[in-house]
């Protein structure tokens, strides 16, 4: 099987990981990895195939920062001679990038199957590009990686038919289970000089936080209330850019409880977010590892992807309200060890750590069955269909 798999931003990389560690030492499989290049920095990109001892991709589409339309656009047209080169069986793609859709559009139009891992996830508010970018990638799709319950649920609500989803569990926490050592083994901690003191971790990165005044001002005002703990800062470039041209970056500088830092590598992160007393974020896959280390959450979005962090009590949301940020925070600080102690305790709903065996497995059963194609939907297995 000729499997291509799309991947060009930070947490894809991530995620991706465990599965490339499978598919590239399976001699069933012809990998092809395939780097869009929508995240280029260092840290934003090499180091996580450095850490995580990734092969280097066989094609780079050196595609770079844009617009919406240029970016998608630019993944689409680089993107479509590689496929017919390549020729593929079948593209893998991940999470909700503009990478992702555009992989999975070029493929399916040139009628390659396309699998989507981390299928199903909804925030419902299509203002957010990556819910767009979600919905539409999960409807031309041939093979559908639910990480949890709920997100099959959201399959089945949008009519997909049901033999096209396979509930796998969560590649990233396959990943974080697989890499716990190597937190341990971290340096940050020390590096920073923190390792005796209570310290948060925020990370921030959304447009709708960080592109707008109003709102990246009152993260900011909020930053320099929290004055009780550390606070450390790995800086997203777009939020960095965004600092600078709005005089805010300064401020943060002037605070002497604030360390604002370039991105961190990945076993730094979760080990920042492990140690923490809580984390504040308004990043999908960070709301994740927080609660899977056992860290309380504040999420600067008014709605969730993750709905489970929620439900199960490791998560709450605050939008981009001062006040509720700073109440919350504090909330999630006095309250950091009973919280930790529950979260730990309690089942995950991301798998049993093995969902990229499970996608992996299921992919070549698809694909040596020959059911894996492009083609009419199976209409008497559609969710709603009564049964033949
Ligand atoms: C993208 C994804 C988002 C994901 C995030 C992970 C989309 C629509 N958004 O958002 O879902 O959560 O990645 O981090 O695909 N930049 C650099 N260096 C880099 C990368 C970006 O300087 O290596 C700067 C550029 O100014 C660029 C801006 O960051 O314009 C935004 O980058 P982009 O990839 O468009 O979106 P992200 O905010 O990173
Ligand atoms: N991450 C990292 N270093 C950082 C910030 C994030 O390694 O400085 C990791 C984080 O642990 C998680 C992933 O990047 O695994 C999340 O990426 P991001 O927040 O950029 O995107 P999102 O998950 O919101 O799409």
């Amino acid at each position: 099987m000729r499997l291509m798999m799309v991947v060009g931003v930070r947490p894809q990389v991530i995620k991706a990981a465990p599965l490339i560690d499978l598919l590239s030492r399976d001699s069933e499989v012809d990998f092809q990895l395939v780097y869009s290049r929508q995240h280029y920095d260092y840290e934003m990109s090499k180091v996580f195939f450095n850490e995580l001892n990734l092969p280097d991709p066989i094609v780079n589409l050196e595609v770079g920062s844009g617009s919406h339309a240029e970016q998608t656009a630019n993944i689409m047209l680089r993107i479509e001679p590689v496929i017919e080169k390549l020729k593929p069986d079948v593209v893998v793609v991940l999470g909700d990038a503009n990478t992702t859709l555009a992989g999975a559009l070029a493929a399916v139009k040139m009628r390659i199957p396309v699998a989507h891992v981390e299928a199903g996830l909804r925030s419902w508010d299509l203002s957010m590009p990556e819910e767009v970018n979600r919905v539409l990638t999960d409807h031309c799709s041939q093979v559908l990686y639910a990480p949890t319950k709920v997100a099959v649920r959201n399959l089945r609500s949008e009519g997909i038919p049901e033999y096209m989803i396979l509930q796998s569990g969560d590649t990233m926490y396959d990943s974080i289970l697989r890499h716990l050592k190597d937190v341990e083994s971290s340096k940050i901690l020390d590096e920073l000089g923190i390792s005796d003191e209570p310290f948060i971790v925020v990370t921030a990165h959304r447009a709708e936080n960080v592109d707008f005044f109003d709102n990246l001002s009152k993260i900011v005002s909020a930053l320099l209330k929290l004055r009780r703990v550390k606070i450390i800062f790995p800086v997203h470039p777009r939020t960095m850019k965004r600092l600078v041209e709005f005089d805010l970056k300064r401020k943060l500088e002037k605070a002497s409880h604030i360390i604002m830092t370039k991105p961190v590598g990945y076993f730094d992160m979760l080990r920042l977010i492990k140690d923490a007393k809580a984390v504040l974020t308004d990043s999908g896959g960070i709301q994740k590892e927080a609660f899977i280390l056992g860290t309380p959450c504040v999420t600067m979005r008014s709605r969730t992807e993750w709905v489970e962090t929620i439900m199960l009590g490791g998560n709450v949301l605050v939008g981009a309200d001062e006040r509720l940020i700073v109440k919350e925070v504090m909330h999630a600080i006095s309250n950091s060890d009973a919280i930790e102690k529950r979260l730990l305790s309690i089942p995950k709903p991301y798998g049993d750590g093995c969902a990229s065996e499970k996608i992996v497995e299921d992919l070549k059963k698809r694909y040596f069955s020959g059911e894996l194609k492009v083609g009419p939907i199976k209409p008497f297995q559609m969710a709603f269909s009564s049964k033949p």
